[in-house]
């Protein structure tokens, strides 16, 4: 990539819609040059509920991204969230027939894996290669001029329902915006906080939003899995709220003032307005309780799925945790205690011209642009094996630019 291209991005979240615009350099530094960020319409636990408020919500915050009139958006990159979303590893394998590996045999055998992979009323949203086995050597990053018999590719494949995928391209619809890619929320989220120290060693990165937890692992470099679960901040909020029987709007406060992991003395307490008006005290201690119970369960439903995924001993880097509900105080401790490994909160850090905004919420909304950059991450095809996210949106933003002479 010899140019610098302006690419624009939307994380659909269940609590916020984030919009940004940002300035993709050839070498990817990414230089955000717009957000904007509403209160999300439409969207529960991840996945597009009212398609008509969705549309309304989109307008408002494309709208507010755009208000200087110095950008006209034409394209975007949106992520998908929700349980949707399922991660699956494939095989493909190819003859040699004791020859060396061409280009065109690992095109061959990456569309083999992605044969494997196609399934009934599934979208397929990226294939990301884990590892080449030239006959019985495994673990090969580059198989190509290797003799061998046999090529094989282990691939991981992340998918989404077709159903849940074109309520997503519905929410674009009555705008004049393609959608360049749909990338899986996790993923996104998951560039944006790792080091490369992390991802060789290995680490499992937990976005934890309002309706949804996206667990992504990644081990040696590459992803080993890839999983949903419904579960995130807004509901320890509604168990406050049920304990407390105040409003979501009050217990969402509470929430926020309150150390899961801390061990209050039994005289101190809240103050809460009740729902008749009838103002409560409630213990602290037991506030707590209530909301550590709901993140403990997160905890052991995390670790259930990565046993079952037979990933549990692939992320000795231990976790790192992203998404609003990150900031919950005492939350960290209280995975590193449950789990015995380590954690880190991630800082993503906005650097707006006028201002730097930081905060583990916006991982998403970084990490599309990191996916923009990355052709690894929107190829989903294997003729598109040369042809990244980014060479498309050059050719679409070439488009736009002859029509508007604007800045694309
Ligand atoms: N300081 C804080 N303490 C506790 N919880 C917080 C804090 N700040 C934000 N949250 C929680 O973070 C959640 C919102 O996170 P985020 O913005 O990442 O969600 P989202 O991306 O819109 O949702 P999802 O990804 O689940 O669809 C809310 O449940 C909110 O209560
Ligand atoms: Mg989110």
């Amino acid at each position: 990539m010899k140019t610098h291209h302006i690419v624009a991005a939307i994380d659909i979240g269940s609590a916020h819609i984030i919009a940004a615009l940002a300035d993709i350099s050839p070498a990817g530094e990414i230089l955000p040059l717009a957000f904007a960020e509403i209160p999300s319409k439409g969207v529960k636990k991840g996945g597009i509920a009212n398609i008509g408020l969705l549309q309304h919500a989109v307008d408002t915050v494309l709208d507010e991204l755009q208000i200087d009139g110095s950008y006209h958006i034409h394209s975007i990159i949106a992520s998908l969230s929700g349980v949707s979303i399922i991660g699956h590893n494939a095989d493909g394998t190819v003859e040699v027939r004791g020859n060396p590996v061409t280009r065109h045999n690992v095109m061959q055998v990456i569309a083999a894996a992605k044969s494997m992979s196609m399934l009934e009323g599934r979208q397929l949203l990226h294939i990301l290669r884990q590892s080449f086995i030239v006959d019985r050597q495994t673990d090969i990053d580059d198989p190509l001029g290797l003799m061998g018999e046999k090529l094989s590719v282990r691939v991981h494949v992340i998918s989404a329902a077709k159903t849940a995928y074109y309520n997503l391209l519905q929410a674009f619809s009555h705008r004049d915006i393609d959608v360049d890619h749909v990338v899986a929320g996790g993923l996104a989220s998951a560039l944006a906080v790792t080091t490369e120290d992390e991802k060789q060693l290995g680490v499992c990165v937990l976005d934890i939003g309002a309706g949804t937890t996206d667990i992504v692992v990644i081990h040696h470099g590459v992803v080993k899995h890839t999983e949903v679960i419904q579960l995130g901040g807004e509901l320890i909020t509604n168990d406050i709220a049920f304990f407390m029987r105040s409003t979501v709007e009050n217990a969402e406060q509470i929430k926020r003032q309150i150390d899961v992991h801390a061990a209050y003395p039994p005289e101190e307490s809240v103050e809460m307005p009740g729902l008749s008006e009838v103002a409560r005290r409630y213990a602290k201690h037991d506030i707590a309780n209530v909301a550590r119970e709901r993140c403990e369960q997160l905890v052991e439903m995390v670790m259930q799925k990565l046993s079952r995924a037979g990933v549990e001993d692939s992320f000795p880097g231990g976790f790192v945790i992203c998404g609003g509900s990150a900031n919950l105080s005492g939350l960290a401790p209280l995975i590193m205690q449950k789990t015995q490994l380590p954690v880190r909160i991630a800082r993503v850090e906005v650097a707006l011209a006028e201002e730097k905004l930081i905060g583990s919420r916006f991982a998403t909304i970084m990490g599309l642009f990191l996916c923009a950059y990355e052709e690894d991450y929107t190829r989903t095809m294997t003729d598109e094996t040369k042809t990244g996210i980014i060479r498309r949106f050059g050719d679409s933003l070439k488009r736009i630019g002859r029509r508007l002479g604007k800045h694309f």
